[in-house]
């Protein structure tokens, strides 16, 4: 390991993590939400109306959240791996991650691509979400399909990388979820 890196997680770095983590999480909620209402009991109310609109509004910020993390991840790095972390379990790592983040842009862009296809771009009413394609119903079925099932692998996913940080943590007992939780270890870079 170079010991003039880092151990831990920039600030910035965590910063993009974990608004990702809380804007994701709600995006969930309200994407299964819809699922049920919509799609399975036929409710088509002010409230489901709203869930669409907030899922579409929140699913553009994270689409934009994401690139500028990518751009920020692609320019600083990231720290060097945790010291007992065995060959298999970063190369583990770093393919679940690099998966996570293309799929952090292949949903949403799906998502879009999808409402603009429908069309449905509207938002509360409001206003309209931007539209580069023309309308066209048959492609936006398959496009929203492609969406929910990546968005159904990203779930599972971070399920299996959330349970990996909580295993390493409580388990494993190594420094790997103080990467990333600034109250756990010092903050050793601005
Ligand atoms: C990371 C961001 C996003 C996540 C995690 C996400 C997740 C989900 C989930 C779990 C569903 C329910 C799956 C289903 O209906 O089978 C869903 C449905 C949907 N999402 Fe997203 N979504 C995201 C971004 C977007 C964006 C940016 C848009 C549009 C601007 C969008 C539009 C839709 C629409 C229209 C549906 C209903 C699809 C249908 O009923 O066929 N989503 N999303
Ligand atoms: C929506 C939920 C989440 C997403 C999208 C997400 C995504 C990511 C991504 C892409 C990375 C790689 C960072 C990089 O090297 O650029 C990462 C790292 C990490 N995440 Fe998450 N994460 C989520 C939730 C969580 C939660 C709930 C925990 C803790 C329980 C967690 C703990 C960690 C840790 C400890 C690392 C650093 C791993 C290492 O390299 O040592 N994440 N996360």
């Amino acid at each position: 390991m170079n010991m003039n890196r880092p151990t831990t997680y920039s600030t910035g770095a965590r910063h993009f993590h974990w608004w990702t983590f809380a804007f994701v999480a709600v995006q969930f909620v309200l994407g299964f939400g819809m699922l049920v209402r919509a799609n399975w009991l036929n409710i088509w109310d002010v409230l489901t109306n709203t869930m669409y609109s907030t899922h579409k509004l929140l699913g553009m910020i994270i689409l934009v959240l994401v690139i500028a993390r990518l751009v920020y991840r692609l320019r600083r790095g990231a720290p060097d791996h945790e010291p007992s972390l065995e060959p298999w379990h970063k190369v583990v790592s770093h393919l679940t991650h690099w998966a996570i983040y293309g799929l952090l842009i292949l949903v949403p862009v799906a998502g879009w691509f999808g409402v603009q296809l429908y069309p449905a771009l509207d938002v509360f009413g409001l206003f309209s979400l931007p539209a580069v394609v023309a309308p066209n119903k048959d492609t936006s079925r398959w496009v929203l399909w492609l969406h929910s099932y990546a968005a159904f692998v990203l779930a599972g996913l971070l399920v299996m990388h959330v349970g990996a940080a909580l295993f390493h943590h409580f388990i494993r007992k190594d420094g790997v979820l103080a990467r990333m939780v600034p109250w756990l270890t010092p903050r050793d870079r601005p």
